[in-house]
This record gives C-alpha cells, sequence and structure tokens, in this order.
C-alpha cells in the first residue's frame, strides 16, 4: 500500500515509521525544509526511544521517505493521512484547525485517483465534513473518501503505542474506505488490536472524549493528594486501592504537579468549547482544566513553604522541564508555570532537563541552564523534581547534601521514599503522602 503522511512531527513521523516497518511504502511530507533537510541526512528532529533505527532501517529499504513537495506523495498514494498540528487557537481556546484546512487543500489539488483522505489529527467535531467540503470546493473532480482516525499514542512510548494500540479507531460511513483502512492497519489487527468501525462524527468525539477523561482522572487523584495530605493518608496506597478496581483502573492515577504536553491542556479546552457550541456544557471538564491550572501555583507554594512562604534570595534547582520523561516535548509543560511563580516568589532557578535542555532554552528567560543533576543541585537551597526522568531516581543523596546551600527536596513526583531521603539529612516534601512534608 502506498501512504502519504502529511505533517512529520511527533505523530506522523511515528506513524509514517512504524507504517513503513509493516512493509507500507510511506512518503512523509513536511512544509518545514529544515526538519525534511534533516530527515534525509538521517537526523531525528525528535527525541523518541527506538525512532531513529525504526526510520534508518527502513529509509535504507527504500520504504520510507521524506519530502516537502506534497504532489507526487500523494498523486501515488491510495491513503493520505493529515498529521498536522491542532494547537490551541490564540484567545479563545477552540481548536485551530489553519494547518488541517491547508493541507486538505494542497491534498485536494495532487489527487489524481480514488484516494481515502484520513484526519490523523485531533480535531473537533464536524472537521471531517469540512475537510470533504474543502476537497470538494478545490478540485469537484476528486474521487476521494475522508476518514478520521484518531492517534493515541503517548509520546515517549510512541512506537510501542502505535505497533500495540488497545484500540484502533476508525470513522467512516464509505465501504471502500474502510476496506482500504482495514489493509492499511491488517498488521496491527492481525497482532489483536482491536478495530472499532463507527461514523466519522463518534470517531472525533471519541479522541476528545478519551483525553478529557485521562485528564479528569489526574486532576481527580491530586485532589485525593491534596486531602490525603491534611488527613495523614497516602495517595499511593489509595491510588492503588482504587486501581485495582478493573473498573477504574490503575493508569492515571499518579498524583503529581497536573498534566501538561501538548495533547491534555489543548484538547480539554477544545472539547469544552464544542460543548459550549452545541449547547452541551462539559461542566466536569471545566472544573478539571480549572483545578489543573490552579495546581501549578500550588506546587509552587508548596516549594515555598519550606522557607516560611518566601523565595527572595533563594535559589531553586529544577529537574526535570519537559512535561513527561522520554521526550524532549516542552508543550505545556507543567515546569513553565510552575517556573514563572518561583520566580514571581522572588526565586533564583537553575534548570536540567537530560534531553531537553535544546527546548528549553527556547522557553525559559533569566534561569541558568545547567549540565547535569548535580551541577543545577550546587548551591540552590532546594530541588524540585518535576519531571520523573530515570537518572532523578538515584540521586548520590549524600553527594547532593554536600554541594546544596541548603539540603531541601521537593519531589513532585514522589521517586522517593521520605524517610530514606530525611535519613540522609534532607528536609524533604512530596505530594499526598502522610510524610509529605517532613522538615
Ligand atoms: P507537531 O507539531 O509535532 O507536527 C506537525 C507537523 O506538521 C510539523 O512538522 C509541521 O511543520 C507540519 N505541517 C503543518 N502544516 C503542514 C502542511 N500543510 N503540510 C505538511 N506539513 C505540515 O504535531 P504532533 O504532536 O505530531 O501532533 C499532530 C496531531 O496529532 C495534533 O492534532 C495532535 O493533537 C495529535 N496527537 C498528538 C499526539 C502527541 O503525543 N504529540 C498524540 C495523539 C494525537
Amino acid at each position: 500500500m502506498r501512504i502519504a503522511m502529511i505533517g512529520a512531527g511527533y505523530v506522523g513521523l511515528v506513524s509514517g515509521a512504524c507504517f513503513s516497518d509493516f512493509g507500507h511504502h510511506v512518503t512523509c511530507v513536511d512544509t518545514d525544509q529544515s526538519k525534511i533537510d534533516a530527515l534525509n541526512r538521517g537526523e531525528i528532529p525528535i527525541h523518541e526511544p527506538g525512532l531513529d533505527t525504526l526510520v534508518a532501517s527502513n529509509a535504507k529499504q527504500k520504504r520510507l521517505n521524506f519530502v516537502t513537495d506534497i504532489t507526487r506523495a500523494v498523486g501515488e498514494a491510495e491513503v493520505v493521512f493529515i498529521a498536522v498540528g491542532t494547537p490551541s487557537r490564540r484567545g479563545d481556546g477552540h481548536a485551530d484547525l489553519t494547518y488541517v484546512y491547508a493541507a486538505a487543500r494542497e491534498i485536494a489539488k495532487a489527487i489524481t485517483k480514488f484516494t481515502v483522505v484520513v484526519n490523523k489529527s485531533t480535531v473537533p467535531v464536524g472537521t471531517g465534513d469540512e475537510v470533504e467540503r474543502i476537497i470538494r470546493e478545490e478540485n469537484p473532480e476528486a474521487e476521494f473518501a475522508v476518514v478520521s482516525n484518531p492517534e493515541f499514542l503517548r509520546e515517549g512510548a510512541a512506537i510501542r503505542d502505535f505497533k500495540h494500540p488497545d484500540r484502533i479507531v476508525i470513522g467512516s460511513s464509505d465501504a471502500r474506505a474502510k476496506q482500504v483502512m482495514a489493509e492499511v492497519y491488517r498488521p496491527l489487527h492481525l497482532n489483536t488490536s482491536p478495530i472499532l468501525y463507527t461514523d466519522r462524527r463518534t470517531a472525533e468525539l471519541t479522541k476528545y472524549a478519551a483525553n478529557s477523561f485521562l485528564a479528569t482522572k489526574v486532576a481527580f487523584i491530586n485532589e485525593i493528594a491534596d486531602l490525603a495530605e491534611k488527613v495523614g493518608a497516602n495517595v499511593q496506597e489509595v491510588a492503588r486501592g482504587i486501581g485495582l478496581d478493573n473498573r477504574i483502573g490503575a493508569k492515571f492515577l499518579h498524583a503529581g504537579p497536573g498534566y501538561g504536553g501538548s495533547c491534555f491542556p489543548k484538547d480539554t479546552l477544545a472539547l469544552i468549547k464544542t460543548g459550549q457550541d452545541f449547547e452541551a456544557p462539559l461542566r466536569i471538564v471545566e472544573t478539571v482544566v480549572a483545578v489543573n491550572d490552579q495546581r501549578k501555583r500550588a506546587m509552587a507554594r508548596k516549594v515555598a513553604h519550606a522557607f516560611g512562604g518566601n523565595l527572595r534570595g533563594k535559589t531553586i534547582a529544577i529537574l526535570g522541564v519537559t512535561f513527561k520523561p522520554n521526550t524532549d516535548d516542552m508543550r505545556d509543560a507543567p515546569s513553565i508555570p510552575l517556573i514563572t511563580a518561583l520566580q514571581d516568589m522572588g526565586a533564583e532557578i537553575r534548570v536540567y532537563d537530560p534531553v531537553g535542555m535544546e527546548q528549553a532554552r527556547k522557553v525559559f528567560e533569566n534561569v541558568t541552564f545547567c549540565d547535569s543533576a548535580y551541577d543545577c543541585a550546587r548551591g540552590s537551597h532546594a530541588v524540585t523534581i518535576v519531571t520523573e526522568w530515570e537518572q532523578f531516581r538515584a540521586l548520590d543523596l549524600k553527594e547532593m547534601a554536600a554541594i546544596m546551600a541548603c539540603p531541601v527536596i521537593v519531589d513532585l513526583r514522589n521517586i522517593y521514599a521520605p524517610d530514606e531521603v530525611v535519613r540522609n539529612g534532607f528536609l524533604y516534601s512530596g505530594v499526598g503522602r502522610p510524610q509529605s512534608v517532613a522538615y
């Protein structure tokens, strides 16, 4: 099968590489010339474990290539995926569909035969209808069907998630398109991943509902963590106690600094907007967004609490700035509002992240960028663990205590046992555990 993948970002590049690994011929198209040049030099523009070898081996076997010119890629393809960004629109929180519609116009001009146009980007209900209208308007002769096929992969585990998804959702009422999609996903289906066929609008809504539900779990457990701190209970054990119930499930019940990243914040907002537009308000999701927004500053207050609420003259070391481990993605990372809040309180900030430093330099101002966790901790009054990178899980606490101006650890991911840290001479603050504040 010949596939064109429009957009070679986190989703397009991973999907394109995985499809080619299954034996399809994939051309990834991106308007960003520097990205395509880098890929053609064998450089991967994002950090995603395993992606470099996957891309290299499939590019070598000529099943995967990278271009900026859409015409030939679409002209030769039986299936064209749209995997461009759908960020929040500045000012109102609706999904910005500019890139999707621009891609649709380009695709329309390049269609030469019956083509299945698949929306993999996360888009509001009705976007498929608009993509269909645009293509028809641009090229009235075109033979095509528009399908919704939302993507559920997670950055940091994207290849595994793509190759072994919990489910594949395909939204279309066109019999020919469904047959083509079944062929595209046949290798995954044989891996026993179920395919859910539905109509296009249902598929579009399913993606937003999934992300908003997961965001709700995170916001919920964070509020339980706050209560646990007040009543002397342990949120990790509560999470285990409820998560072992199959009806609830164990995932997304880790208390922490609130969700962030390239999907949850924008997708919850976009769903709220759709709800408002259709007079079916999503009050639970509205509350989740508010709770999550407030959490970042609350975490800054947690740091300040160690110093009687005043951070003037204090240096805070931030370990981990990407929104989660194993990615360099800083979009809407919790570290951003957290660091702003700490700076507002007068703190000097030092920052270290194992792979996110290049992105961090584009985002943060007036912070000191460091070369390692220890370099970051040196001379600081508190170390705050914001992203739970593996390499932060076994820091040499004795060494840390020796190089810090004041031995305080604020562990926003609960990756340390409080008593172990306190035994090493630290003041320790975690999230939602009885010994959360051990000073
Ligand atoms: P991204 O920003 O990493 O990549 C988008 C790419 O599209 C960029 O390289 C951009 O240059 C390119 N592009 C924009 N307009 C184009 C055009 N007209 N023609 C060709 N290329 C064009 O975005 P990301 O993270 O890959 O997200 C893509 C979509 O997938 C979004 O809707 C997102 O919500 C969704 N999604 C993202 C996930 C993630 O973990 N990042 C997971 C699941 C869904």
